[in-house]
């Protein structure tokens, strides 16, 4: 029943194959989640009474019990004896809200990733502010975790700004202690090797040289894979550049109608006004959660002359939101902070043009 894997591979396979989590199972088998970590380890082996439990749990038919209570009481160690079985556990926060669209995306991030044997071991997520670089990427890690059972682990880097805070970041995220931390980056590596993983470091395009201490990663662990959000490329070698679109209509009209529909109570929203609202937002999701919020004060009608007029008309987000996103007009002034002084001044001429320009008309405008 175990085939050539250890007990606590096999667990963790089938707790995953039911998707649950590990404190889940915990709670259905009536055990501390501890328990089923160090278990599904093969770190100790459970109880007569809570094989049982577990049997019951992952399904096994009652003919099958006493076997499976002896395969479980009797553990096997590692059958190569290469060390100890992997132990990185899956860290990627749970969507409060459903995700939209991008079926055609997520099929070419899977073909294109080297979890489900594709080529790219490094592939950005690119993309403008708001456009869904960090959902998408979440979700693309979350499905290729689910089917190449690999484990993936989200390093949110937003709030960091130098190259060397990545690998305690990493390290932090794996929930590694990596003792001497005069050489973290021999300890987060010993740890990375022990199996496969996925990381997906989110934020990275105010950090200088972050491509180069990505690559190095990648360069001593050969089973690790990296899912990258930036509004622009690392220019890392090996890097594959996933520029990721707006949303499509359909997607657009899905996402005002899911977060605008607890706030409209028995009103109902015109498909083509939304429609409308959505192409005036030019189908970025950030601007479209903000501009759903807005149907408690409005109509959708009223919401599209409004967005017409002027950004500032979609308010702020949820309080609790990262401080980048809470307004469209904070989103723009992020990106526009990280740029230098000479570069904003440019940005700033360009502001005359209504739905972009050409190198040679910047160039007009744009005093020597
Ligand atoms: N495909 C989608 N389905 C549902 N919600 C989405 C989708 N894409 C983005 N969002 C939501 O829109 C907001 C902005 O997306 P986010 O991923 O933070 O953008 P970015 O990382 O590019 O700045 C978030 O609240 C996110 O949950
Ligand atoms: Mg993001």
């Amino acid at each position: 029943m175990v085939d050539r894997r250890t007990f606590g591979m096999w667990a963790r396979g089938r707790r995953r194959a039911l998707d649950l989590t590990q404190h889940q199972m915990a709670e259905l088998v009536g055990c501390a989640t501890v328990t089923i970590r160090k278990i599904e380890a093969d770190e100790r082996r459970p109880s007569k009474v809570m094989a049982m439990q577990f049997a019951k749990v992952l399904g096994i038919d009652a003919g099958d019990f006493d076997g499976f209570v002896a395969a479980a009481r009797g553990f096997r160690a590692p059958a190569t004896g290469v060390g100890a079985p992997h132990e990185i556990e899956a860290r990627l926060p749970v969507a409060l809200t459903r995700f939209v669209g991008r079926e055609g995306e997520l099929d070419e991030l899977e073909r294109t990733c080297s979890v489900a044997g594709g080529p790219a071991r490094l592939i950005t997520v690119i993309g403008p502010p708001g456009v869904g670089k960090t959902r998408f990427a979440l979700e693309a890690a979350s499905r290729l975790a689910g089917r190449y059972d690999t484990p993936a682990v989200l390093v949110q880097l937003a709030h960091r700004s130098a190259a060397e805070e990545i690998v305690p970041a990493v390290a932090a995220a794996l929930g590694a202690d990596l003792g001497d931390v005069r050489d973290e980056r021999t300890s987060l590596i010993a740890r990375i090797r022990t199996g496969p993983l996925l990381l997906v470091l989110d934020n990275l395009e105010q950090i200088q040289g972050a491509g180069q201490v990505v690559a190095d990663l990648l360069e001593t662990c050969d089973s690790l894979s990296c899912l990258v959000t930036s509004r622009r490329p690392l220019l890392a070698y090996g890097e594959h550049e996933f520029e990721l679109a707006p949303l499509t209509e359909p997607a657009a009209v899905q996402l005002f109608i899911d977060r605008s529909s607890a706030l409209l109570r028995n009103r109902i929203a015109d498909h083509d006004e939304v429609a409308a609202v959505c192409r005036l937002l030019d189908g970025l999701p950030l601007a479209i959660e903000l501009a759903a919020r807005r149907v408690r004060d409005h109509s959708v009608a009223e919401l599209r002359e409004r967005i017409g007029s002027s950004l500032s008309a979609l308010g702020s987000g949820p309080l609790d939101r990262d401080g980048r996103h809470a307004t469209m007009e904070a989103t723009v002034a992020w990106s526009h902070h990280l740029l230098d002084q000479a570069t904003q001044s440019v940005a700033r001429h360009a502001a005359v043009f209504r739905g972009g320009f050409t190198a040679d008309a910047l160039a007009a405008v744009v005093p020597a």
